[in-house]
Parts: C-alpha cells; structure tokens; sequence
C-alpha cells in the first residue's frame, strides 16, 4: 500500500541511474510511490554526482531550493546520496541543518532502516566502504520495473585511478559480480519480459580479471547472450586498455551484441594520456578501433574527451580533433577539465585560462557535430531493425532504439511495444532518426 510520495533527482553516471531505481524499489516496501512533483513530495532524494566541480555546486543549489518546502511546515525528509553524499558525508549534515539523511554508494542496503529513522525525527549519516565481498550480498535487488531495457550491474567501483578523477575514492574498490548471480538475474528478466539488456560497471571489460573461478568479460557476454528472450546485449563503459582481442571477437560472433560501443579516449594526445595515468597509447587505442572496424564495419562509436588537461598544448589538443576524424564518433561527451580534491591531477600546475580551455571545447563541438551529422545522414534510406519501447514524440508514432543505440520514431501502433519491426530511415536530426515501417 502506497501512503506517501517520494521525489528522486538523479544526477551523473548510468551506476546513479541504476541506483535510483533500488533506491524507488526499496521504499515501494515502506509505502513511497514515486512523483515528479518535489513540493508534493513526502520525502525528497537527490542521487548526486561529484565527477566534476560543477556538478557537486549544482546539488548544492539544488538543496537550498529545495529546501523552501520543508519550510512551508510540511513534514518532509530531505536526503542526499550517491557520491557527493560518499565524499562530504557526516560534514553535510553539519552544515545543512534542514537533511535528514546522507547515505553513500556503499550503503543503499541501509535506506529503510534510514527513513525509518528519518519518520522519527532522526539524523543520520552511513557511508562507510565495504570493500570486500559483503558488498555483493548486501545489494538490494530492483523489483517493479516493466522496461524492456534494463540495466544489470556486472561489477562495482573502480580500481584505475586515472589521474584526474574521483569515482575510485566515491565508489570503493572495484568488485566483479558472480557470473551465477549475474545469469539468475538476466534470466529473470527475460521472465519478465525484458528483451534488452545494459552489462553495467565503470570498466566493465575488466570483469572477472581478479577471480580465477569467473568468466573474463567476453566469456560473460556469450553466457548473457544464450539467455532465451533476450534480444540484444549491450555494455557501458568499457576501458581501451582492456579492450582484449576476446572481446573485440564477440562484435563478429555474438549477432546479440549491439552495434555500438562506448569507448572513452579522453584525449588524443600521447603526453596528455601519460598524465592522465590512462595505461594506453593514441596508437593503441586507434588500433583497437581499427580491429572493431574491420570485425563489424557497421560498428559505431561513442566517447568520452577531456579538453585543457593540466599542461594540454594547443598541438596536444590538435592530436585530439585528429584522434575524432579518425574514429569517427556517432557522439560524443566532452568536459572542460575539473580539478578534483584528493585527486593526482590537482596537484598539477592548471595553467591554461578559461578562454582557452572553452575556445578548445567549442572547436571540439563543432567537429562532433559535424560527425554527428555527416553519420546519421548515410542512414536515411536503410532498413534498421528497431526494438520498440514506448510512445513517440507525436501523437500516432512509436519509439525505440535501433542496433546502434540511435532513437528511432515511426508512426505506428502501441500493440508493436515490446517487438522488433524493420523501420526504414526518411530522416536524420541530430540526436534522433525518423522512419516508416517496412513491411
Ligand atoms: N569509467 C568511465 C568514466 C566515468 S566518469 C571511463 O573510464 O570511461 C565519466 C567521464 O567524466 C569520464 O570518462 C571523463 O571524460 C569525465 N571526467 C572524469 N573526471 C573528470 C574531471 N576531473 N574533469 C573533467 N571531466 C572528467
Ligand atoms: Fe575514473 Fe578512470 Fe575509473 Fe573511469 S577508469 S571511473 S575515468 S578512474
Ligand atoms: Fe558521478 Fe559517481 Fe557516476 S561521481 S559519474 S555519479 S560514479
């Protein structure tokens, strides 16, 4: 029985998305029905994200607004989680009289106990690290959730610790699933009719490397890939230093592998990925890109730039356009460099102005765009095969995502949710196709 509202905003990575759903599962049991509406809220949540400065001032923000609801006398309980909740902890409760509730990335198994806690009129802060394989046991599993898309998380946390970023001190050590765990879950939703599933992790291609008794990533997609009823594999985010000709073959041999890949270059520039502690070469990752290509010539990429680097020269940054007209990126998600606390990178010297670094980031833009334009316009006449998910933007079309991850709307019958239809391509925007069903 539902008797009280419950507001999430999720910010960062596809592992918040995801936690966001256990978070919406696990007080489904204590009675809280999700709502779009924060004010109508009994309890609000935000799922932050600390990757870069911005991001962490923007929930900061974010509270203070929220926070006038809790003034209008209403008895509501805010909470922070997710890793800036990881990172400040016990400080955030200190400084904001107005939380209730500051739970970390380790510690979602806690939440009810929590807001039980919370109705009370208790505060309470639990982000410690369980670096160890409790972790695996103590993971609240998603209940409730009727997409045919579904996340399933392969591994947690992050042992890498590139030079600039946080998510290894936010997310703990990182910790490969069971491959039975992970094949019982997959299965079950194949029961439920999910037909599509996202292998899951911050660098899912190191899966099992630590364990003797595991699969490596590549035996793990042909086992996710047997599961009757599920149509198509994907993964995110996928590391080029461990991106094994195992792997590589699964995108000739798995035909359930999507025709997509996510794999972040973060520069182009040899110097800059020394720095960046990244453990590849621009030649090696371009011939990782090379040997994908010529496996699966109809393979797209998609990728992840950091621009003004502590030290990035403007010919370090110009290895980095030409690394993109090489491989060519459907899309691309590129960030100003964001010094971050605690981190290798910040102690570096970060002398490149802000106009520098935005007129670099510009430039960066317009190329992808450009890819981005240029790819999607050699679609227009193919026939692509598209599960449909939902509802369209216009009234009469449908929806869904074709092989290569791209969004693709037709005019169609809500009966066809849930198949996979042929839909050939009329029309290329940027960041969705149009199409007609064939026949
Ligand atoms: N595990 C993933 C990345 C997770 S973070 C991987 O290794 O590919 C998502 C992206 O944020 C990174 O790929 C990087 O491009 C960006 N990022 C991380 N730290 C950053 C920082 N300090 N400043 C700017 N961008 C950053
Ligand atoms: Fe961050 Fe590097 Fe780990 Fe990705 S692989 S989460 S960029 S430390
Ligand atoms: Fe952000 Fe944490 Fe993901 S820092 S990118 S939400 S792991």
């Amino acid at each position: 029985m539902f008797d009280k509202l419950l507001y999430i905003e999720t910010f960062g990575c596809q592992m918040n998305v995801n936690d966001s759903e256990r978070i919406v599962s696990m007080l489904a049991d204590l009675g809280y029905a999700p709502t779009n509406e924060a004010a109508a809220a009994d309890m609000i949540l935000l799922n932050t994200c600390s990757v870069r400065g911005g991001a962490e001032e923007k929930v900061y923000r974010r509270l203070a607004n929220l926070r006038i609801y809790k003034r209008d006398g209403k008895q509501q309980i805010i909470a922070v989680g997710g890793c800036v909740a990881q990172q400040e902890g016990e400080e955030l409760l200190r400084k904001l009289p107005y939380l209730d509730l500051v739970i970390g990335t380790h510690n979602l198994h806690l939440l009810p106990d929590m807001v039980r806690c919370a109705e009370r009129g208790e505060r309470r802060s639990e982000t410690s690290f369980i670096d160890n394989e409790q972790r695996l046991d103590l993971f609240p599993s998603i209940k409730g959730e009727s997409r045919l898309s579904r996340f399933v998380t392969v591994m947690q946390g992050c042992d890498n610790f590139c030079s600039y970023c946080i998510v290894p001190y936010v997310r703990g050590r990182e910790i490969s699933r069971r491959s039975a765990d992970i094949l019982a879950e997959v299965r079950q939703l194949a029961d439920e009719g999910v037909r599509e599933v996202i292998l899951l992790g911050q660098n899912v291609n190191s899966y099992g490397l630590k364990s003797a008794d595991e699969p490596s990533f590549a035996g793990l997609i042909r086992q996710v890939a047997e599961v009757a009823g599920i149509e198509r594999v994907r993964f995110t985010t996928s590391h080029p230093k461990d991106m094994s000709d195992e792997l590589i073959a699964c995108f000739a041999d798995v035909p359930k592998l999507s025709g997509q890949i996510h794999l972040p270059a973060q520069s182009g520039s040899d110097a800059v990925l020394k720095l960046m502690g990244r453990g590849y070469t621009r030649d090696s990752y371009l011939d990782r890109v090379r040997k994908l290509k010529a496996i699966r010539p109809d393979l797209v990429f998609t990728g992840d730039i950091i621009v003004g680097f502590p030290g990035e020269t403007d010919a370090d940054f110009e290895q980095t356009l030409s690394l993109m007209e090489e491989v060519r990126y459907i899309d691309l998600f590129s960030f100003v460099y964001s010094p971050r606390p605690g981190t290798k990178a910040a102690e570096l010297n970060d002398d490149l102005t802000k106009a520098v670094k935005m007129a670099r980031l510009d430039r960066l833009m317009e190329l992808q765009r450009r890819h981005t334009r240029e790819i999607c316009h050699t679609y227009v006449g193919s026939v692509m095969s598209v599960l449909v998910e939902g509802e369209g933007r216009l009234v009469g079309q449908v929806s869904g995502k074709a092989d290569n991850g791209r969004i693709v709307n037709f005019t169609g019958d809500c009966s066809l949710i849930g198949t996979f239809v042929n839909v050939t391509i009329t029309k290329a925007y940027p960041n969705s196709l149009l199409g007609e069903l064939s026949n």
